[in-house]
């Protein structure tokens, strides 16, 4: 008697704006989603450290409940839905409000055009800031001979915080205070960058998404233009 033909594998799927995404054993609904090829909007999160979920600008709605996606555990069968005018409006909001919480002056930002920041609200179509400013004024920290710290810039996104720990097994960075009055903080007596242990060959110096970490002297060592969010081909 003939073997029967065995059926094609169908790895279990979940459903992303419509269409359907293969799951991988513990994946996230972000992670999914990426490998697929979706974009899924998003600050805090970065593939090298743990997920946070701080920022919210990943919110994605599973069968009508908004969760996170860089956190939430993908699961088959699920409907998840993320560009869709609410969750637009949502995160056009959430940016809108990092930008007047900090100082963000884009054209003058060595971080412009590499800039997750900007990217995300050019994406989220922000043409205006909505709320006012609040225009602090936080010392810029130049203590370190190579790492410069604009805290005005800082988004408390914490990948700082979690690349020093997790990588380079440091702690220079953690986050302290309530509400607004919520600050990166340096592990050093001081609580300068210069007296922190923060090397510039850390991970921690290079995987601020915006402007707020830089390393010195390297500044437009790739032209404007050329950057990472400047042209269609090497958006993320
Ligand atoms: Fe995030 Fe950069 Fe602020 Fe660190 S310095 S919390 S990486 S925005
Ligand atoms: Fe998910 Fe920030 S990227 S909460």
């Amino acid at each position: 008697m003939n073997n029967p033909t065995p059926a094609p594998f169908t790895p279990p799927c979940f459903e992303f704006d419509g269409q359907p995404v293969p799951l991988q054993p513990g994946d996230t609904i972000l992670q999914a989603a990426q490998r697929a090829g979706h974009d899924v909007p998003h600050l805090c999160w970065h593939p090298d450290v743990s997920a946070s979920a701080s920022c919210r600008v990943c919110t994605v709605q599973v069968d009508g409940r908004p969760v996170a996606a860089c956190t939430t555990t993908a699961a088959a069968g699920q409907r998840v839905q993320c560009h869709t005018s609410e969750l637009r409006t949502h995160r056009l909001h959430l940016l809108q409000m990092l930008f007047v919480e900090g100082n963000h002056f884009c054209p003058g930002c060595e971080k412009s055009g590499n800039c997750l920041l900007q990217e995300q609200a050019a994406q989220a179509g922000m043409t205006e800031l909505h709320y006012e400013a609040l225009n602090p004024e936080r010392p810029v920290d130049a203590s370190h001979p190579d790492v410069l710290f604009e805290p005005n810039r800082c988004i408390l996104c914490q990948l700082c915080v979690r690349a020093s720990d997790e990588i380079d097994g440091k702690q220079v960075f953690a986050i302290g205070g309530h509400g607004i009055g919520t600050r990166l903080l340096i592990n050093s007596e001081s609580g300068q960058l210069g007296d922190s242990n923060l090397d510039v060959t850390d991970r921690a110096a290079h995987i601020c998404p915006v402007g707020a970490l830089l390393p010195k002297r390297v500044g437009f060592a790739v032209p404007m233009g050329q950057r990472t969010y400047d042209n269609e081909e090497t958006r993320g």
